[in-house]
């Protein structure tokens, strides 16, 4: 019997090293290198079909000119969201990796998805689930379609055999980490078999023009399983992310070949799947009548969605020693930092105090321009002053205290108005050359914290 070869593999960039190193010589990553064992037939790696005996000529180079195309029509899923974030569409032959933590709903928007396409032949392969589990799934879901197959394999070649007989014309792939190839002898969900798997399923989208969708496993800090070739192998990676308590979703592309990378999709998980959020704005902040003191409300921008989101803090003396700190949805280190501003140029003395910072909703934020936002909700609260909740904010805060222009400040003014709003702050820098008439809202340009303390606790 052969000798089994193996060869050690980066985690990260996925170069292959015949001994194992500490640093990767590719990406210089330290401790990556996995020992793996590797292909069989080596000559039919990365193909989809059993013989792919290759009878094409060479390619020859050609001028853009003579390379001939037709409008490739996009397939319309009939998600507003997922159509949008894709820039219009499913892609014929493009291979579209949608990653996320377990339990946020990534096979339940695939096989929404799959059933929402009732006119489009479907194949759902599911390594993880068994064909009646998935059943029982499509059973909540309110789609039904005739023409969604389901297959429960993980060896990609059964899987292309069934493919050839189905002839689907949009193939999904629950999840690549548990497909198998033979031609690699490592486990399922090893870098070379995640690779080598990838590789075969790119082979067939780009020969057959059958779009492919991946599920992809996440790790513990958030990146795709696998290595990180993997996110290059592919033409658009998709994030699905939210607080698995809570009921948001939001889907994010990172990479997008066909597309902006700047589009965000927003949903409601329901008992009946997934429902697409078209006026995120409206569910991102409390109805409330009464005004309650640490409540502000941001102008913010995701991606290129003006969004308004009501961010709350609770400032309180610390009964023991070391006061906490703690954010839910925005970065620690930002808030310390809009903490430390305050005690400086605002002469508040918030080193004794507890100071909490929750973003509603349970999204994730990370725009600068919530600041000053968040520095009116911790004022807010530390004085006990609550906010004329007509009123929101838009700005960044630098090191000296001052209120800094942000991008795009007009479809942030915009989404206010729309909302209902009566008045917005920005930084006085940010208003040249706008018409601000044009907009049924009062604008309070600031160019300091000290003016917004005065405009709006004075
Ligand atoms: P799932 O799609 O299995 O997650 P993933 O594939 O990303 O691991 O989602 C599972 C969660 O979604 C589960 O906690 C139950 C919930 N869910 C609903 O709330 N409504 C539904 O209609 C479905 C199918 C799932
Ligand atoms: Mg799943």
């Amino acid at each position: 019997m052969a000798k089994i070869k193996t060869s050690f593999f980066c985690q990260n960039c996925g170069v292959e090293s015949p001994k194992w190193t500490g640093k990767c010589p590719s990406c210089g990553e330290w401790n990556t290198f996995v020992e793996e064992v590797v292909q069989k037939e080596e000559a039919q790696r990365g193909s989809w079909k059993a013989n792919n005996k290759s009878t094409k000529k060479a390619n020859q180079p050609k001028t853009l000119g003579e390379i001939t195309f037709e409008e490739q029509s996009r397939l319309i899923t009939g998600d507003i969201e997922l159509d949008r974030v894709l820039g219009g569409g499913i892609v014929p032959g493009s291979l579209v990796l949608i990653g996320g933590e377990p339990g946020i709903g990534k096979s339940t928007l695939m096989l929404q998805i799959a059933l929402m396409l009732s006119k489009t032949k479907v194949l759902y392969v599911s390594g993880e689930e068994s064909e009646t589990q998935i059943k029982m799934r499509s059973e909540r879901m309110q789609h039904h379609s005739d023409s969604c197959y389901v297959l429960s394999e993980t060896k990609t070649q059964q899987i292309f055999q069934q493919i050839e007989l189905l002839k689907p014309e949009l193939l999904v792939i629950d999840s690549i980490q548990t497909l198998h190839s033979q031609y690699v002898e490592s486990a399922a969900g090893s870098v070379s078999q995640v690779r080598e798997c990838t590789a075969e399923l790119m082979k067939f989208a780009k020969e057959t023009g059958t779009p492919v969708f991946l599920i992809g496993h996440i790790t513990k800090d958030g990146t795709i399983a696998g290595p990180k070739i993997l996110e290059h192998m592919v033409d658009t990676v998709l994030q699905f992310e939210g607080d698995r308590h809570l009921s948001y979703r939001i889907l994010r592309t990172s990479k997008n070949r066909f597309g902006s990378t700047n589009e965000l999709g927003i949903y409601e998980m329901h008992a009946n799947g997934l429902r697409p959020v078209t006026n995120p704005s409206e569910i991102l902040m409390t109805q409330r009548e009464e005004q309650l003191n640490g409540v502000a409300i941001g102008a913010m921008l995701e991606g290129n969605r003006p969004l308004l989101i009501e961010i709350q803090s609770l400032v309180s003396p610390a009964t023991y020693g070391t006061p906490q700190r703690s954010s839910t949805g925005h970065d620690a280190k930002r808030l310390n930092m809009l903490l430390a501003v305050l005690e400086k140029r605002g002469g508040m003395r918030l080193g004794q105090q507890d100071v909490f910072l929750n973003i509603a909703g349970g999204l994730r934020v990370d725009d600068p321009g919530l600041d000053l936002a968040v520095v009116a909700s911790i004022i807010s609260s530390y004085e006990d002053k609550a906010i004329d909740p007509k009123i929101c904010f838009a700005g960044e805060i630098g090191l000296g205290g001052e209120v800094r222009a942000v991008n795009r400040i007009e479809n942030r003014i915009a989404e206010a108005a729309k909302m209902g709003f009566k008045k917005i702050m920005l930084s006085r820098y940010a208003i040249k050359g706008l018409e601000l008439s044009k907009y049924p809202i009062e604008v309070l340009a600031v160019s300091k914290l000290e003016e917004m303390y005065r405009h709006i606790f004075l």
